[in-house]
């Protein structure tokens, strides 16, 4: 039986720290996977989403935008608010916020800057979903990856976790990590050092005590892991671009790793890759990105349909 419980706002991962909660989401989500288009509940009937994109997107933008369509509502979108919007004279976040107040039924905001969400949400009557703020967090990106876990492996606890890449910057990681340490799951930190996992998320793991256990060398782990989520090295987040390049190639899975990782691992990513993942390993049924990606409508039509009933 489904258990009701209301959400505003998906702001921060940390207001979904709660496994009935997550079971909810993810009992929705698996229905909504197996619906039918045509008789997909119409929970947005009437109702418009506004896609405010400060920052490049093509999963979640378009997911969330397919999302609401399917489920009967309509969408206005800008994709380069920081250029197409009024930000360019001069107006605050906030005055935006309040502005499309008057127009729209919810908010889905992608900005470059850490906290810009909960900025969003003080100002804002219709609920605002955090659609990735700066290097802070991702949190829809985050129930997805779990949700895509739970689904593919049918089970949480008792598994070992690669999170490889730019543990540093990668928002879709500090959000995982938070959801990932309600388990009992063991965490492989696999990163070079400049771009490890903040202090404050590690503090975290180790607070719950999670076994962590920290490596910048992939090939040394890769054998035990039943999950390899890799990321991208976040270009965009540094400060000089010969740090960047120094960094960019770090991890490359190409097709020689196959026959050293686990029968039955999972190879993931949020997307988009650069070349932490060659195209010639995408036919191994052990690389789901791409239904990865996929499972991000499922769930955010859950979540739309979590906030609007
Ligand atoms: C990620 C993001 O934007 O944080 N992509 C996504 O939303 N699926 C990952 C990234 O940009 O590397």
């Amino acid at each position: 039986m489904l258990v009701e419980m209301k959400i505003n706002n998906i702001v921060s991962i940390n207001d979904f720290l709660d496994k009935k909660l997550l079971d909810l989401i993810f009992e929705k989500t698996a229905i909504l996977q197996a619906t039918t288009i045509i008789d997909l509940p119409q929970v947005l009937n009437n109702k418009i989403i506004a896609n405010l994109f400060y920052e490049p997107s093509t999963r979640t933008r378009f997911s969330f935008e397919t999302a609401v369509h399917r489920l009967g509502g309509d969408t206005i979108s800008t994709e380069n608010a920081s250029e197409f919007s009024s930000t360019t004279k001069g107006e605050s976040l906030e005055d935006t916020i309040v502005t499309l107040n008057a127009y729209v039924d919810g908010i889905v905001l992608r900005h470059p800057h850490i906290g810009s969400s909960q900025i969003a949400a003080k100002v804002s009557k219709v609920p605002i979903f955090n659609a990735g703020d700066g290097a802070g967090e991702h949190p829809t990106q985050a129930l997805l990856d779990l949700y895509t876990i739970i689904h593919q492996k049918n089970k949480i606890d008792g598994l070992k976790i690669g999170l490889v890449g730019d543990l540093l910057n990668g928002r879709t990681i500090h959000s995982l990590i938070n959801l990932l340490s309600l388990y009992n799951v063991q965490i492989y930190l696999i990163a070079p050092t400049q771009i490890q996992l903040p202090e404050k998320h590690q503090k975290l793991l180790n607070d719950k005590k999670i076994e962590i256990i920290k490596t910048s060398n992939l090939d040394d782990v890769i054998g035990e892991l039943d999950v390899i989520y890799m990321t991208r090295i976040q270009k965009e987040r540094f400060e000089s671009i010969e740090e960047f390049n120094k960094l960019k190639h770090t991890f490359q899975l190409d097709k020689s790793i196959l026959p050293r990782i686990k029968k039955d691992a999972i190879i993931m990513h949020p997307l988009p890759r650069n070349d932490e993942i060659l195209p010639e390993i995408d036919s191994d049924p052990r690389a789901i990105y791409f239904q990865q990606a996929q499972n991000g409508l499922y769930l955010r039509m859950a979540l739309f349909q979590l906030v609007y009933t």
